[in-house]
């Protein structure tokens, strides 16, 4: 069944297509439920015509899309990319954001930084005054990955945060990332300094990339449980 969270995903997904999607652009897809409910809106102006180029941000958007009729094109393929539309685990009104809930948080950045502009789709739910309550993913690779853990809480510490870090698992075995790498999720409270943190946890060697997001996108398109949506910029 269909919650109220959900239609309010899905009046995101068909908002960010009438302001920002046109004819012959090259897309980003993002990852996670948001984005895939804009996804299957999508295809459904692929299967009227509209002619786009399109890549992804995981394995699991590529079988989306396919499965309702959009091509997808290797990202080393489809030069420049003109937008990219992704969800947020949590963004704030600067539209910095965690993001990394669904594990794909290393594809989405790159996808992100290889387009002239990311928009962000949402529900209201996921827009805060401050960032920390949603856990901070930091994908690592797996050799050494107690070493790096270490060097992650120094970092948090650093920035005065007293965070609970633990390795992600799902039924009984550690989650493995598109790219072969651990999580670990980062139990942050309030993080006062978005900008500077996502830039020292990535001098750590062992990171591969953390769910911050600073300086991606610029606006968000909100859907709210009242079935009205917001375009803000
Ligand atoms: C995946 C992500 C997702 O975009 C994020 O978790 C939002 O997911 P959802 O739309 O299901 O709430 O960052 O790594």
């Amino acid at each position: 069944m269909s919650t109220k969270q959900d239609e309010a995903k899905k009046v995101a997904g068909r908002r960010v297509i009438q302001e920002f999607v046109r004819d012959g652009m090259k897309l980003g897809l993002g990852s996670g439920t948001t984005s895939h409910f804009f996804v299957r809106e999508l295809g459904k102006y692929v299967a009227d015509g509209m002619r786009l180029t399109c890549t992804t941000t995981s394995r699991s958007t590529i079988d989306v899309a396919r499965e309702v009729g959009i091509a997808i094109t290797d990202p080393n393929e489809i030069g420049e990319i003109d937008l990219t539309i992704d969800g947020p685990d949590e963004i704030d009104r600067n539209f910095h954001m965690i993001k990394g809930g669904g594990a794909c948080l290393l594809w989405e950045k790159i996808i992100a930084h290889a387009s002239k502009e990311m928009v962000t789709i949402c529900d209201e739910t996921k827009i805060v005054n401050a960032l920390g309550a949603f856990p901070l993913p930091v994908e690592v690779v797996q050799f050494a990955w107690k070493q790096t853990e270490r060097m992650v809480d120094r970092v948090l510490k650093e920035h005065g945060i007293q965070a609970e870090i633990y390795r992600r698992m799902r039924d009984g075995q550690p989650v493995v990332t598109d790219s072969g790498n651990f999580i670990l999720d980062c139990k942050c409270g309030v993080i006062e300094n978005p900008v500077s943190l996502e830039i020292e946890l990535n001098r750590i060697p062992g990171v591969v990339e953390n769910g911050l997001f600073t300086r991606e996108s610029v606006g968000m398109v909100v859907g709210c449980f009242d079935g009205t949506s917001q375009v803000h910029m």
